[in-house]
């Protein structure tokens, strides 16, 4: 077999999509490697969020030209929101590439790759097609094993158009795949050995609203996917404060498999910037809503973004971002400092918040979050969490590695050698390390039953 290397930038949606390539790929005969120097062929899956993630994409370049000029019949792609967004100027800048696919053609991978062979100049597969549905076909891998925890996708797209962001213009319109199609894919990732299942979005909770023939709300979807049997554990990212309803409440509420965990972005603290934004809702609704969440489900870990900088953003609308954060209490946040999008409506506003202010903003926001997460995390000693083992530790294979339900590294240490990776474990954490919880398996907390046979 041939051999593809797989470099992702970016999102959860393009781990998915790389992982997508990859069984596409499989199809027409190419294994994925870690070795860039064997391969046959390498695809960049690149990502335009912010600025940092764009230069990235950049220096990776520098190191993989030289790679295509020792080996002419090296074929070279992009794929992703960069690819999408620069495509034909990428396909001058850079004439060794061999092909251009956007997040919406990736389909055509196989096809990409037999095409480039034969043409001279990039090949720019870029166009979205908005009046196709959204189908994402499950393949026949036969026994190809699935992650563990393996991520399915479920809506593409975003019509938020909050002003800074550019996905709506790479990723375009909201998309719901229909449940079936969905529940195809979880049965056959279980099938394959998968135990945790992510549902994946740029907007989960807009899931259904719209162009399904059998109209499913995101919740009720939640529900489906939890009756399919295999499935221990559910999660799901990313979810916009508009479409929170009292459904997801009642889910976390009813099933034990949904993971006590939501990412709820809500990127500033004060009224006036979140409308500059676009976000439609005020802090004071946010709020509300994670009430409501803690009320019924106190156990909930609530993690969000953050822009610090925002055009025109002063010094006291940034203090309720600070304040907003004290009050949530957030488990945890990823800062960012604002990075205009060309394309995106602010790109057009004067970026008015000096640099240093920017920097000073965001490292105020990390030491925040540094606090209250230190906090929750410690919070764990002494109790009793469920971890799905993922790995075992390099240092000591008796050790493991997981995640609790509120998605915190957990390390198993003195394993009781029944135990293994795959096993759900109960742990009495003992201590924390950063971030990271430990502890003793005081037993296994759920027993492998013999696999699941479907007719
Ligand atoms: N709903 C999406 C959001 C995608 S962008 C999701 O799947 O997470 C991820 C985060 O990047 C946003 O929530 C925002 O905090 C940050 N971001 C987006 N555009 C940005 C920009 N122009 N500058 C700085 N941060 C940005
Ligand atoms: Fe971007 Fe806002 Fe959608 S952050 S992905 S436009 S919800």
């Amino acid at each position: 077999m041939k051999q593809v290397f797989l470099e992702t930038f970016g999102c959860q949606m393009n781990v998915a999509d790389s992982d997508r390539m990859e069984s596409l790929l499989f199809q027409s005969g190419y294994l994925r490697t870690d070795q860039r120097e064997e391969a046959d062929l390498i695809v960049v899956n690149t990502c335009s969020v912010r600025e940092k993630a764009e230069q990235k994409v950049y220096s990776l370049f520098g190191n993989l030209l030289p790679l295509k000029k020792n080996n002419p019949d090296l074929v070279l792609g992009l794929a992703g929101c960069l690819a999408q967004q620069e495509g034909d100027r990428l396909a001058r800048r850079i004439p060794a590439l061999d092909f251009i696919l956007g997040p919406d053609t990736i389909e055509n991978i196989s096809a990409a790759v037999s095409q480039a062979a034969r043409q001279k100049a990039p090949l720019v597969w870029t166009r979205f097609d908005s009046h196709k549905e959204y189908s994402i076909p499950v393949l026949d891998l036969d026994d190809q094993p699935a992650d563990l925890s393996a991520f399915v996708n479920i809506i593409k797209g975003c019509d938020k158009f909050c002003s800074f962001c550019i996905v709506p213009y790479t990723r375009g319109r909201e998309k719901s795949r229909e449940a079936e199609e969905i529940y195809a894919e979880v049965r056959s990732l279980v099938r394959r050995g998968a135990k945790e299942i992510f549902l994946l979005g740029q907007n989960v909770n807009a899931y259904g609203k719209r162009g399904l023939d059998k109209p499913v709300a995101f919740h009720e979807l939640l529900y489906g996917v939890a009756e399919i049997p295999g499935v221990e554990r559910l999660r799901f990212t990313t979810s916009f404060p508009g479409d929170f309803t009292e459904g997801m409440i009642r889910a976390y509420k009813d099933l034990d498999i949904l993971m006590n965990h939501m990412h709820l972005p809500v990127q500033s603290g004060n009224d006036r910037v979140l409308e500059l934004m676009r976000r439609g809702h005020t802090a004071a609704e946010y709020r509300d809503m994670i009430a409501r969440l803690r009320d019924a489900v106190p156990d909930i870990a609530v993690s969000s973004d953050i822009i610090v900088g925002f055009p025109t953003e002063t010094e006291a609308e940034f203090e309720d971002t600070l304040q907003l954060m004290e009050d949530v209490e957030f488990d945890n946040n990823y800062m960012f400092s604002y990075s205009p999008r060309p394309g995106a409506p602010a790109a057009e506003w004067e970026d008015t918040v000096p640099e240093a202010d920017k920097k000073s903003r965001l490292q105020k926001t990390i030491d925040l979050q540094n606090r209250l997460t230190l906090k929750k995390v410690q919070s764990f000693v002494g109790r009793e969490v469920e971890v799905l083992i993922a790995e075992r530790m390099e240092k000591n294979d008796a050790d493991f590695k997981g995640r609790s339900p509120q998605y915190w590294t957990t390390h198993i240490t003195g394993g009781t050698g029944e135990l293994n990776v795959g096993d759900t474990a109960l742990v009495k954490v003992a201590e924390t390390k950063g971030r990271v919880l430990i502890g003793r398996a005081t037993r296994p907390a759920s027993v492998t039953l013999d696999p699941i046979v479907y007719d």
